[in-house]
């Protein structure tokens, strides 16, 4: 089988992206039945390379492959030669020498396709700068469990035109649902990305406008990882793109909110969002580890029907 790479949502098919998140429902459903028993990968392993902070990213794909029987190396570029200067697709030529697969978080999106193109075992982004596809599979699969076929269905990004929102671009393409961008002015998201989605993606300025009868409301931080500096005029650049219950009020009334994690409480969602029944972020969360575990057996097994 042909190395496959998951730099982005376009790197699958749209049938195989409907297949992994099928997948991954029937990959949970199995573990809260039978525990972790399926173990197709025992003694095989992951390398993890992060550049940028993580909780849910490390945790998923390390629980992964432990249920899987196998194990996750977490590699830093403080304590590894990254770190020092060794050009990346020498990484890449060594890791592969010895990993099955490779999960890479960073900043520079050309940097991950170089290390990918070096490299002869699949790479996973597991965020860049410009995308992040593996939160994109959870919140799919959340949407597609609790709703169904979200085809043709409406979704609304409400803030920055960051990496998640271009996944989300990227999602409305694979997925055949419409999406509703909304962000300050400044701050939409690139315009290759939004005109490659056609006229299912359409770009707003006005949150209360954008979320009227609404599917799914979903939002980020407004500064992300590498932006820090640039928190307080974000701030004030934001100022009305707070997601709050009462703009989920003018939406269908079984919306959904996602949020990829971590929020920050009063910036871009209000103090008690989270407690809002229509916000099922906990199980957003803990869909990252079905949802990666399905893209881990695809990229190492291709399609299975067990
Ligand atoms: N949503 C997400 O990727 O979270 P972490 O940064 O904690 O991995
Ligand atoms: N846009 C955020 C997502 C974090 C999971 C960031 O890149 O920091």
């Amino acid at each position: 089988m042909a190395t496959r790479h998951f730099l982005t949502l376009l790197d699958l098919s749209p049938e195989e992206s409907h297949y992994l998140i099928q997948r991954a429902i029937t990959i949970k459903n199995r573990l809260r039945a039978q525990g972790p028993t399926y173990a197709p990968f025992t003694n095989r392993t992951l390398a993890m390379i992060f550049e940028k902070s993580s909780t849910r990213t490390r945790v998923s794909f390390e629980t992964a492959m432990a249920h899987f029987g196998g194990h996750a190396l977490f590699l830093s570029p403080r304590d590894t030669q990254l770190g020092r200067g060794e050009p990346i697709e020498d990484t890449a030529r060594v890791l592969a020498e010895m990993v099955d697969i490779v999960m890479i978080r960073t900043f520079c999106h050309a940097g991950l396709e170089t290390y990918a193109a070096a490299s002869s075992v699949p790479v996973i982004n597991a965020l860049s700068d410009d995308y992040h596809p593996c939160q994109l599979l959870a919140d799919v699969m959340t949407w597609t469990e609790l709703r169904g076929s979200v085809r043709g269905r409406t979704a609304v990004w409400i803030g920055d035109g960051n990496n998640m929102c271009h996944s989300w671009i990227n999602a409305a393409r694979q997925f055949d649902f419409k999406l509703r961008v909304c962000c300050p002015e400044g701050y939409e998201p690139r315009q290759d990305i939004l005109e490659a989605a056609g006229d299912r993606v359409t770009l707003l300025h006005d949150p209360a406008e954008a979320t009227i009868g609404a599917d799914l409301v979903t939002t980020d931080v407004w500064a992300s990882m590498g932006q820090e500096e640039e928190q307080a005029k974000r701030e004030a650049d934001f100022a009305g793109f707070q997601v709050n219950e009462a703009m989920l009020d003018s939406a269908r009334p079984d919306v959904l909110f996602l949020h990829c994690l971590p929020a920050h409480r009063g910036e871009e969602i209000s103090e008690t969002l989270l407690d809002d029944p229509r916000a099922v972020v906990w199980q957003e969360a803990g869909n990252r580890l079905h949802a990666q575990k399905a893209l881990i057996e695809f990229l190492l097994l291709g399609r299975v029907d067990h």
